[in-house]
């Protein structure tokens, strides 16, 4: 069988998972914070493993994983429309894994797209049982009972200001989980490859703050992203997530003044300290990746793995936290 066939169909099956992670999270965040949401965002994490499972086994395969999007369907409707589109798209996702498992004929690949195609059949009941309470109006706090046929408002109430900033932030974390998670995936040593890990699920815990900050506002949180910087050279890419880490420090320190609400202000200068904490890692990770290839013989070979570092922050947030 063509490897590059195979690479091309889980190259399709990830753009679909991220296009699922995105749409799960937006009606998550419109939802405020009840059980119905609560259940998506599990829903979201078993999306974030599938998206793994199937860049590594793409890397196995020698190919690069993409980090590409289908389409995101970013329209407001009631709680119980959304969680049809949802329905929908896991229904797209049980196709598309039939047909793949039948299509690629890798023990080893069929086994793990079963295994992921068992998850998205028990996702889908999942979503009909929350579409049904969401009809009935339970499982919500955002939506006072009795008003769940209303829309929802599609103008942002959020002062404008203040959504930009945060905005802005999601943004950022949005690009710099895409590029962090890129580098793990990729990454010879597998100590490097667990710090960029860490740094991936740390952004994620931070564009989810943010996002759930936003929309507790009545803003919706802008979930798109700028051009990550995507590369196999370690340097380069430890060059980059530095580069990209001092700036938003800068940003968030810059916006910090502004930020009227005490609690809002205490959030966003620990995600600043957080990113100042990133940094630092990745100097000390360059340091490291520079002297081991410095040491290799030849140029072009792998840098040799990197010894584990102890994490200072203690919690890698609730999207790893929360694992079932
Ligand atoms: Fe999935
Ligand atoms: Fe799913
Ligand atoms: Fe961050």
């Amino acid at each position: 069988m063509d490897t590059e066939y195979v690479i091309g169909l889980l190259k399709h099956d990830m753009m679909a998972e991220h296009q699922a992670i995105i749409q799960y999270l937006a009606h998550a965040y419109a939802m405020g914070e009840g059980e119905i949401a609560c259940e998506i965002e599990a829903i979201s994490r078993d999306e974030m493993r599938h998206l793994e499972w199937l860049a590594e086994t793409i890397v196995e395969l020698g190919g690069d994983p993409t980090m590409e999007r289908l389409p995101v369907d970013f329209s407001s409707a009631p709680p119980a429309d959304q969680l049809h589109k949802d329905i929908d798209l896991e229904q797209m996702a049980i196709n598309d894994y039939r047909a793949h498992i039948q299509a690629i004929d890798d023990p080893k690949i069929q086994r793990l797209l079963r295994r992921i195609l068992h998850d998205e059949l028990r996702h889908q009941d999942e979503f009909r049982g929350l579409a049904e309470e969401a009809a009935k109006g339970e499982g919500m706090t955002a939506v006072p009972e009795g008003e769940q046929d209303q829309p929802i408002p599609p103008e942002p109430t959020a002062p404008p200001r203040l959504a930009s900033i945060l905005n802005e932030g999601v943004r950022h974390e949005y690009t710099v989980i895409l590029q962090y998670l890129f580098h793990y995936f990729v990454a010879e040593g597998k100590e490097l490859s667990e710090e960029m890990r860490e740094a991936s699920i740390n952004e994620m815990q931070h564009m989810g703050w943010l996002s759930e900050e936003l929309s507790g506002r009545g803003g919706r949180p802008d979930m798109n992203h700028e051009e990550p910087v995507l590369t196999r050279d370690m340097i380069k890419a430890l060059q980059a997530n530095i580069a990209v880490e001092e700036s938003v420090t800068g940003s968030y320190t810059d916006h910090l003044p502004e930020i009227e609400d005490p609690d809002l202000r205490l959030l966003l200068s620990r995600i600043r300290d957080h990113e100042m904490y990133h940094s630092a890692v990745f100097r000390d990770l360059l340091e490291e990746v520079k002297q081991e290839s410095g040491a290799a013989p030849a140029s072009g070979q792998a840098a040799k793995p990197i010894e584990k570092r102890p994490s200072t922050i203690p919690s890698v947030g609730s999207l790893k936290s929360q694992d079932r």
